[in-house]
């Protein structure tokens, strides 16, 4: 895996929106799977800024989101339908029909899986995977656990998570279950970018980069994806071993 430090979350969502909006001056119709949390935003705001300079557009581009909470309305303002929205999805020029996001409130997690599958597969495969990474180490919500997951499925969310979630949830509590791609599914991306900040996630990212592969740690599963790049500032760089990147 390759590994960028840079000074700081605006530099490293400046870079990351630049590598997106490049991809897709060269590829217009390229599918994206996208994050939610904070990790991601500088980048999207970068992207925004880039749209409205009319130096990118997403007419074209298609996107499928990493997960979703379960038992909460899709239109609650901490859905991650919503979250996409209000971030990213309002402020550039993507269609919302081009949009894709698991139904954390379907009846059937089985087919809803299938139906999620079926329609990365027909948009070609996912180009371009932006991911952050949880303080436990995982990725969409694929948390740590005893065996690496495939396609996307309906998850228990840990302690870890639920206290990290839990301030974003003003008006009830947090839900405790979601629907997220699997580890897998995540590998099948073409490209790979993970954004990592603050000294929250050091332990998260040194076991990612430099533990070994197992499914206690889901993020180390990217160790044998052919073209991941971390994003990383020094504080969530501190732990690395030996030889840390220095910044650049
Ligand atoms: P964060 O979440 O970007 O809000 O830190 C990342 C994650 O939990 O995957």
């Amino acid at each position: 895996m390759k590994v960028i430090v840079l000074e700081d979350a605006a530099a490293i969502g400046r870079a990351v929106g630049d590598i997106v909006c490049n991809f897709i001056a060269q590829k217009p119709d390229a599918v994206l799977g996208l994050a939610t949390g904070s990790s991601p935003v500088p980048a999207y705001q970068r992207m925004i800024a880039r749209r409205r300079a009319g130096e990118a557009s997403f007419r074209d581009v298609t996107t499928f989101n990493l997960d979703e909470y379960c038992d909460l309305p899709a239109e609650h303002k901490n859905s991650y339908r919503t979250f996409m929205r209000e971030e990213l999805f309002s402020q550039i020029d993507i269609p919302l029909g081009n949009t894709n996001f698991l139904d954390g409130n379907c009846a059937d997690e089985a087919a809803e899986s299938a139906r999620f599958s079926r329609a990365i597969e027909a948009a070609g495969g996912i180009d371009l995977q932006i991911l952050g990474i949880g303080r436990n180490g995982h990725i969409g919500f694929n948390e740590p656990g005893e065996a690496f997951t495939g396609d996307a499925y309906k998850v228990a969310l840990t302690p870890s998570t639920i206290a990290a979630n839990s301030p974003y949830f003003v008006d009830r509590p947090m839900p405790r279950y979601a629907m997220t791609m699997g580890v897998g599914q995540i590998l099948q991306a073409r490209k790979i970018i993970l954004v990592a900040t603050g000294a929250a996630k050091a332990e998260a990212v040194r076991a990612m980069l430099e533990g070994e592969v197992t499914p206690l740690c889901p993020a180390s599963a990217l160790q044998g994806h052919p073209d991941v790049t971390v994003y990383l500032d020094p504080a969530a760089a501190g732990l690395l071993g030996k030889n840390p990147p220095a910044p650049s």
